[in-house]
């Protein structure tokens, strides 16, 4: 006999005959000649209920059934009398798979996010939890409908790469040399006896190969994982995150932040027409203005507003923030926060940034100072996109080069690009993290990882 998933017994219309179900137990109470079991097996947010009654012939086994234990249920769907389930189980059959000890660490209380962080291993099996790695599947899948709709070309750049993409050196360097005792010549490390015969890193972005595609395919995106060695231990950022980069050629600025826009608002109305149980999950106990927050990403369009003229309006503003703003200050959460919760309430694209903040691979504009750079800021979060048009100049690409210390010679592939029928093209990227963050209202990314990743914590 197959097993049925809980989400398709509670969805279903009618009473299927016989069913096999397997979870967990989530509680068990017993009165006089029933126990009532609560059973979850991560299909959904919600339990069943299996009522065993004492005529089973293993019923002293399943009065001893703890929190966390497995089991297997042969029965009947029936009207369920109680309120909110419209099905319950009448067992015919229950196997015990595995009993749980009494030391299993998820009895039924609210536990912390802390807490719950020690045990990256369990945490899953908490509803909360659950309905996040549910709706972390959906919206992977949602990306990629996104994308493949619109005929875009899915292309799997490079987890092991030699090049610097951000230019920032947040580098996790990958070697097979032995650390302790590394082949020297001059005094320094020899890496032509490296596994690659040059130093190699794991990939910050895969926004350069990417590029390479679009210059072939027309529109391509990548989704996968990115790695930084930042050591902001921040409640944004992760060491290992996802990232979903698209890349278009023959696009400039202002579609770029047309398809950035456009991609946000789908993905959010996704969620709200494919995780509704889990959404309300969080609308309910983590974020109260969580719906309205999601209507609101989902009506109005995203506010276009200069780099500069943001500048302005924060130095304006007459609030205090720790970090001084002026023409050419790299704005922080706070800065990014406040015009999207404070002074818009909704989500700003800020673009034409200085050029002295922003990575080589940028558009520079005419007015010498700033680049074709734009950033996507919503509330909560701050940004959640950083993108821009591409410098498909040559000539301008490898002054911008020299100027910001990227070697021509490493990246001399890249270059090429620019002179064998270089066109406009752009680009962003849009951290998967702080979006699945965005749509729970989860507040530290740690939450949002299956197994998070971030300075100091590597544990599972
Ligand atoms: O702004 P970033 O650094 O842009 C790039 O990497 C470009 N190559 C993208 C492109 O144009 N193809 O990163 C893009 C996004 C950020 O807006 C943020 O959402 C997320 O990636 N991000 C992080 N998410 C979690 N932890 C970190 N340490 C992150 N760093 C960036
Ligand atoms: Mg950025």
């Amino acid at each position: 006999m197959k097993r049925t998933r809980i989400k398709t017994i509670l969805s279903s219309e009618k009473p299927i005959d016989l069913v096999l179900i397997k979870g967990w137990v989530r509680t068990r109470r017993d009165s006089r000649t029933f126990s009532f079991i609560e059973l979850n097996d991560g299909s959904c947010l919600n339990n069943i209920q299996v009522i065993a009654d004492d005529l089973l012939k293993n019923y002293e086994q399943i009065k001893k059934l703890s929190t966390g234990s497995s089991v297997s249920v042969k029965g009947t769907m029936h009207e369920s009398p109680g309120k909110g389930q419209k099905w319950e189980i009448h067992a015919s059959e229950i196997e015990v798979i595995s009993l749980a000890p009494d030391d299993y660490p998820l009895q039924k209380k609210r536990h912390t996010d802390e807490f719950l962080r020690t045990i990256s291993h369990l945490r899953p099996r908490t509803n909360k939890y659950g309905a996040a790695f549910r709706i972390r599947s959906k919206l992977s899948y949602a990306i990629h409908r996104f994308f493949q709709d619109l005929g875009f070309t899915y292309v799997q750049t490079p987890i092991l790469t030699g090049s610097d993409c951000e230019g920032a050196g947040e580098l996790f360097q990958v070697t097979t040399l032995d650390i302790d005792n590394p082949p020297r010549s001059n005094g320094k490390t020899d890496y032509q006896n490296d596994f690659f015969g040059k130093t190699a890193n794991l990939t910050v972005s895969g926004q350069l190969e990417g590029e390479m595609f679009a210059l072939a395919l027309g529109d391509i995106y990548t989704f996968g994982p990115t790695f930084r060695a930042e050591n902001s231990n921040t409640s944004r950022h992760a060491s290992e995150f996802w990232m979903v980069e698209p890349e278009m050629a023959f696009c400039d600025l202002a579609e770029d932040m047309d398809y950035a826009e456009k991609f946000i608002k789908f993905l959010v109305d996704y969620v709200i027409k494919n995780c509704a149980e889990d959404l309300e999950l969080f609308a309910k106990f983590v974020d109260k203005t969580l719906m309205s927050t999601l209507e609101t990403i989902g009506s109005k369009k995203f506010i276009r507003l200069p780099y500069s003229e943001a500048v302005t309006i924060l130095n304006q503003s007459g609030k205090k923030f720790n970090y001084d703003v002026f023409f050419g200050a790299d704005l922080q959460t706070e800065h990014e926060r406040f015009l999207a919760e404070n002074h818009f309430k909704q989500p700003v694209i800020l673009y034409d940034y200085p050029k002295t903040i922003k990575p080589f691979y940028m558009r520079l504009n005419d007015d010498d100072k700033t680049v074709a750079a734009m950033d996507v800021i919503v509330p909560r979060i701050g940004e959640i996109i950083g993108g821009s048009q591409r410098e498909d100049r040559l000539e301008l690409l490898e002054t911008r080069m020299d100027d910001t210390g990227v070697s021509r010679e490493e990246h001399w592939w890249y270059l090429d690009s620019r002179r064998y029928g270089s066109v406009p093209h752009s680009g962003f990227g849009l951290g998967f993290e702080r979006l699945i963050m965005l749509v729970t209202g989860i507040t530290n990314i740690r939450d949002v990882i299956p197994f998070p990743r971030t300075p100091g914590s590597i544990e599972f």
